[in-house]
């Protein structure tokens, strides 16, 4: 089933709707048309108590103010951009400082700061709804009108699927992701350390101190990055390594093993108290394992709670950090007649103990 309500207006006027999608199984899940977000997602426990596992506010307003990208479709470009600024066929393009030195998810207006244009859908595989949205040529500092897709569908066999495509008419980065916080135990309720995290990772991109990846593909294994054998977030997190000091915990590009194109598994993650399970699947090449180390508590969320340090973590399906000025990465580059695509497929079921 999907439905479709007014959910406020944005500062200007716009007004902003909520979709909410149900499946078979009494899954819902609610995104607005402002960035997209995913305001509430309610899955079962062991149990069958259905809960929202997602971080956010009550209301349009939250959201409408300043926070780190809760549940939102990010583009341009997702993830950091070290200086600002890249080259382009022999063109440099600067970009806004959001982040420090670097530009951060899009810029001071991304993707999830967009009115989104939505069309819900009911068809043989689930309920969903496309967003669309153009940015226009020189948005934020990035070349071209692009053309944005993006698809979320919830399926009756407890899938919620994201199917990104884009075009261009001048080449022009791109790495569009979806920035959900979860907290498999129900949004509110303490932090995210218990969760046990499994990552179809064997290596991973080392940052500087801004947070920029170094180039290098480094092995995980011999570290606390090494999440191939399923590890409780909080088990290594505070150990003396120089990546978890920069970052602050967990805020790296894992490098997903892979055997060709399609989909692959990238995570797989077990809340032992509600028995939640949520596993990643993604035709891209990495994904951004975020604990939540820059929530402080300063934010108001859901029921009234402060959303504290840690309390959430987010997998976010990418192409690498900062690709545009690393030739060895694979590349973001889309150029006219290209379309872009990937998909990211989440998983929901529960585990006995
Ligand atoms: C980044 C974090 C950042 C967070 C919120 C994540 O994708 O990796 O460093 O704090 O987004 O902006």
């Amino acid at each position: 089933m999907v439905s479709k309500q007014a959910f406020g207006k944005t500062q200007d006027g716009t007004a902003v709707d909520i979709f909410t999608l149900t499946n078979s199984n009494g899954l819902e899940v609610r995104a607005i048309t402002y960035g997209g977000i995913i305001v509430s997602l309610r899955t079962p426990d062991r149990n069958g108590k259905l809960e929202d596992i997602v971080l956010g506010f009550d209301k349009l307003d939250g959201y409408l103010g300043k926070h780190p990208y809760f549940g939102a479709i990010i583009g341009r470009y997702g993830n950091r951009i070290g200086n600002a600024k890249f080259a382009l066929d022999g063109v440099e393009y600067k970009l806004a400082a959001n982040n420090g030195p670097n530009a951060l998810h899009g810029g001071l207006k991304g993707f999830d700061k967009a009115v989104w244009k939505a069309q819900s859908f009911e068809n043989d595989k689930g309920v969903g709804v496309v967003f669309t949205h153009t940015s226009p040529d020189g948005e934020e500092g990035y070349p071209g009108n692009l053309s944005a897709k993006v698809t979320y569908t919830l399926t009756n066999q407890n899938e919620l699927i994201f199917d990104y495509e884009a075009t261009t008419d001048k080449p022009s980065p791109i790495n569009l992701t979806q920035h959900t916080y979860f907290n498999l135990a129900g949004a509110g309720k303490g932090d995210v350390l218990g969760h046990e995290v499994m990552l179809n990772a064997d290596s991973f991109t080392p940052v500087d101190k801004n947070l920029i990846p170094t180039g290098e593909i480094r092995k995980v294994a011999g570290t606390p990055l090494d999440f191939t054998k399923p590890t409780a977030i909080g088990a290594r997190i505070n150990q003396d390594d120089e990546q978890l000091k920069l970052a602050g915990g967990y805020d790296h590009n894992f490098v997903i093993n892979r055997k060709g194109e399609g989909l692959a598994l990238a995570a797989r993650v077990y809340e032992p108290t509600s028995g939640r399970v949520l596993e990643v699947s993604t035709t891209q090449p990495g994904v951004q394992f975020y604990t939540g180390n820059f929530l402080d508590g300063t934010l108001t969320g859901k029921g009234g709670r402060a959303i504290q340090k840690r309390s959430g973590f987010c997998l976010e399906t990418q192409h690498f950090p900062d690709s545009p000025n690393k030739p060895e990465f694979p590349s973001t580059i889309l150029r006219p007649g290209e379309t872009f695509r990937s998909e990211t497929v989440l998983k929901f079921s529960v585990q006995e103990p």
